[in-house]
């Protein structure tokens, strides 16, 4: 064990143990999304391709032709198609074995923002329509950042019943 990693698992250890915000460390991933790529899939290839565990999105520009959103408190998909739009914000965690919690704002050519939450594949499906993907138009830029030392998992949360963002530290072992 070098200095340097006793120095990092003594400092783990301490943060622990201490009762605040989970402290971590993380290594991106920067990547160019293409034309008629889907969004979501292309996002959620990186976290699988690299079994990501606790990643977030640091940040994402580009544009897209047209986009699924679920829109605040509704229980079904609206298909935005005055595209095509610039992706203004796109925000969100991504864990492994549970649904991603992305969203997104767009503008249209007279700056008008729609957005909301990016359905998961799953959702998709489960509201059982052919296309409401979310395809890139010219370009997407993004970095994906991955809390290395983090696990993100999202059992249900019985005070709001949704599945909501549960952080852990991961069980690292160094390398000697
Ligand atoms: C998924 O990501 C990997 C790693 O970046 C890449 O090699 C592969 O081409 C991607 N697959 C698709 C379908 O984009
Ligand atoms: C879902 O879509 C399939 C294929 O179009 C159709 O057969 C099925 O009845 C639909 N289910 C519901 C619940 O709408
Ligand atoms: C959403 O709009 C696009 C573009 O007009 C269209 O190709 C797609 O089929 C639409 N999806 C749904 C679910 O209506
Ligand atoms: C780390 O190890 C401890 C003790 O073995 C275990 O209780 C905990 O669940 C592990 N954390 C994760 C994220 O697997």
């Amino acid at each position: 064990m070098t200095k340097y990693s006793l120095l990092l698992t003594l400092l783990l250890a301490f943060l622990e143990n201490s009762n605040s915000s989970f402290i971590s460390y993380s290594v991106n991933y920067a990547d160019r999304f293409h034309p008629y790529q889907d969004l979501m899939t292309q996002i959620l290839n990186i976290t699988s391709f690299y079994n990501l565990q606790a990643t977030n999105i640091q940040t994402c520009v580009g544009s897209v032709l047209y986009c699924g959103i679920r829109t605040a408190n509704q229980n079904f998909l609206t298909n935005f198609t005055s595209g095509p739009y610039e992706i203004v914000s796109l925000v969100g965690t991504i864990s492994q074995g549970s649904q991603p919690h992305i969203h997104i704002s767009l503008s249209d050519k007279y700056g008008n923002m729609v957005g909301g939450h990016l359905p998961s594949l799953e959702e998709r499906q489960f509201y059982n329509q052919t296309d409401f993907s979310c395809p890139i138009y010219t370009t997407a830029e993004i970095i994906l950042s991955e809390n290395v030392n983090l696990v993100f998992q999202r059992p249900i949360d019985p005070q709001t019943t949704y599945d909501e963002l549960q952080i852990s530290y991961r069980n690292i072992t160094f390398a000697s």
